[in-house]
């Protein structure tokens, strides 16, 4: 009892009166701006680590993204899970995040463009196999030029990937009858790379298989963030209701 007069008296309430209603509505605000313990929240959710929440939401399907140049035998592939659709037109800008520990950063800070592979189910595996080597631990850069770049055409012959000429970048695309699709960029904005190894890409060119589209025979997979993967399932035809967003509805 004597706490609550307390706290009362703190608050400047009069100890004989009974809160105004304006008083109670403004305990209840203040109350419900004040961080709660979580045994104290009743809404069904449990809690769970921020640093898992990529697990939630990683987003779109498993990429291999090939950098260097096929020409001189410097191409490189390695896998993505992290990356963001940022603006469909005017530019079409693709955001990646590929950070320094990787041979591929400094080809694509080299030569500023790359092709991103999508991969069908069908190469899940050895996109894995891919995700899990660098072409630094090859370290056969001893071509004799002093150019920094390794080389990570070993890969390609490890996992039997095909590098196929691209039409606008010197990396090559990923050939094969299981690559869903091929989509050559050049590097458009490198602001966020050094903060968040955020690449923002412009697509220049891009390919698809046709007996492998998506949705019609092309199934993509999509990191948990755990080393398990969720494969495209049932698709849900709901473009009756997408009255307002009616620009995602152009062939
Ligand atoms: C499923 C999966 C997802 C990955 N996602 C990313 C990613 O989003 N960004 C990244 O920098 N590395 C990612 N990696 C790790 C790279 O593929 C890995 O570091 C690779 O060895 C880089 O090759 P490189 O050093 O030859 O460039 C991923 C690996 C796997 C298996």
């Amino acid at each position: 009892m004597g706490r609550k007069r307390k706290g009362q008296e703190e608050q400047g309430e009069a100890s004989s009166s009974a809160p105004t209603p304006k008083q109670q509505k403004a305990t209840k605000a203040e109350k419900s701006s004040q961080p709660q313990s979580d045994a104290n929240l009743h809404h069904g959710f449990e809690p769970y680590p921020p640093s898992k929440v990529y697990r939630l939401i990683e987003p779109g399907p498993v990429l291999l993204v090939t950098t260097g140049s096929l020409a001189d035998a410097t191409h490189n592939v390695m896998t993505i899970g992290f990356h963001m659709v940022m603006q469909h037109e005017s530019p079409p800008l693709i955001g990646i995040c590929l950070g320094p520990w990787d041979a591929s950063f400094t080809a694509l800070k080299k030569r500023r463009e790359c092709v991103l592979a999508v991969p069908s189910v069908e190469m899940a595996p050895v996109v894995v196999d891919v995700g899990n080597c660098s072409a630094d631990d090859d370290n056969d850069d001893n071509d004799g030029n002093d150019d920094n770049e390794t080389e990570g055409t070993n890969k390609w012959q490890r996992f039997g990937l095909e590098a196929v000429p691209a039409a606008k970048v010197k990396a090559p695309l990923v050939g094969g009858s299981d690559v869903i699709a091929n989509i050559e960029c050049v590097v458009e904005d490198t602001k966020m790379v050094s903060k968040y190894s955020m690449w923002v890409l412009k697509p220049v060119k891009a390919w698809i298989n046709p007996s492998k589209k998506p949705g019609e025979g092309g199934k993509m997979f999509h990191h948990r963030g755990d080393g398990t993967f969720v494969v495209d399932g049932e698709i849900l035809d709901l473009k009756d209701r997408m009255v307002k967003c009616t620009d995602y509805l152009s062939p």
